[in-house]
């Protein structure tokens, strides 16, 4: 039985750290881990500028603790109305993609995309600039079910999309069923997914299990067992274009245990234990260095990361919360025994 892992150190390719006070509670939990992280950029006001994102940034590294070494790979929103110009000197700034949030899909969702259609010529400009689209991949219509929605995006805004946009770069974000496990493994060199630790961890019962639990709440949302399965073979079939992004995204634990509980699930304190008892469980150890620490990097043109990250076999337990500015911060599986520990 495998004691220890060293694996090349990995990166997050889809985290979201908010802002302010925010900032030197979740910065740290991932430098710990990580070597680079993509920054979404769903603040309020969302991050729609160059400079913004600059000065974001900024603010990253200013609560990065002194002597790690972490670089937060920034984004801008995708609106209506993000001028295709704007793509030219954000690649010249060394911002590495643009998000897709379909307009009421998700936290701080509201000033994104109403109709696709709005976005070409930007769309335009990426495809022949390279910069990729990172796609949170749900629709919204209310009477679309819950459970459907990455599938009926794919149908109706995905294929469509990649018709009109052969060549762009695309990443399907922390994707949850079957239908999108399929569509990117079938997909060609321009297509990616990442897969996040809840969503290869847990399925929709996890939400219900003895009572409502909000801090299983995400979007999209768990799905039933054979997606799970799905993810999961998606995860170590060792094809390049599935790799690693947590979706980490905290929310203080008043605002997750409320009548209308924020989604997301904070992953980045121990996100690298999560994925090894994911791939673990599926006796895949070995596909975990080029899922965590290659393919994405591959994907983004990107160097790969030089450093190592061990990690132990060894239970412990996940703490219960953390100090998160005035309020408190509660870890996904808060108070479970995990059976690795980075080192
Ligand atoms: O669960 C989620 N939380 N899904 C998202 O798409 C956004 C994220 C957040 O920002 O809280
Ligand atoms: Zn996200």
């Amino acid at each position: 039985m495998i004691k220890t892992l060293t694996l090349t150190r990995p990166d997050d390719w889809h985290l979201h750290v908010r802002d302010g006070a925010a900032l030197s509670t979740v910065v740290p939990h991932s430098a710990a881990q990580f070597g680079r992280a993509i920054i979404m950029p769903n603040l309020r006001p969302p991050v729609t500028t160059t400079a913004q994102a600059l000065a974001y940034k900024a603010r990253i590294l200013a609560a990065v603790p002194h002597g790690a070494a972490f670089e937060p790979l920034m984004t801008l929103y995708l609106t209506d109305r993000l001028p295709p110009d704007e793509i030219a000197r954000a690649r010249e700034a060394g911002i590495v993609a643009v998000k897709l949030y379909p307009a009421g899909a998700t936290t701080n969702s509201d000033a994104g995309v109403t109709e696709l259609r709005k976005t070409y010529p930007t769309l335009e400009a990426m495809q022949r600039l390279g910069v990729p689209l990172l796609v949170h991949g749900e629709v919204t219509a209310p009477e679309i079910d819950l459970f459907d929605r990455e599938a009926v995006f794919i149908d109706t805004q995905l294929i469509p999309l990649r018709r009109d946009f052969p060549e762009l770069k695309i990443v399907f974000e922390h994707i949850t069923t079957r239908e999108a496990a399929h569509y990117v493994a079938e997909a060609d060199r321009f297509t990616a997914a990442t897969l996040t630790a809840h969503h290869l961890l847990y399925n929709r019962n996890a939400i219900f299990t003895g009572g409502i639990r909000p801090h299983y709440y995400c979007l999209p949302v768990l799905k039933r067992e054979s997606h799970r399965q799905a993810l999961l073979a998606a995860a170590v079939s060792g094809n390049p274009r599935f790799f690693l992004g947590t979706d980490s995204a905290p929310h203080p634990v008043h605002l997750k245990e409320h009548a209308s509980g924020c989604a997301g699930c904070y992953t980045a304190f121990s996100a690298m234990e999560l994925y090894a008892q994911a791939f673990d469980g599926m006796d895949a150890l070995d596909k975990l260095e080029a899922f965590a620490s290659f393919f994405g990097a591959d994907f983004y043109g990107l160097p790969r990361n030089t450093g190592t990250l061990t990690l132990k076999r060894e239970t412990w337990t996940v703490p219960e919360h953390f100090a998160f500015g005035e309020a408190e911060l509660k870890p996904l599986g808060a108070g479970e025994t995990l059976g690795w520990r980075v080192i």
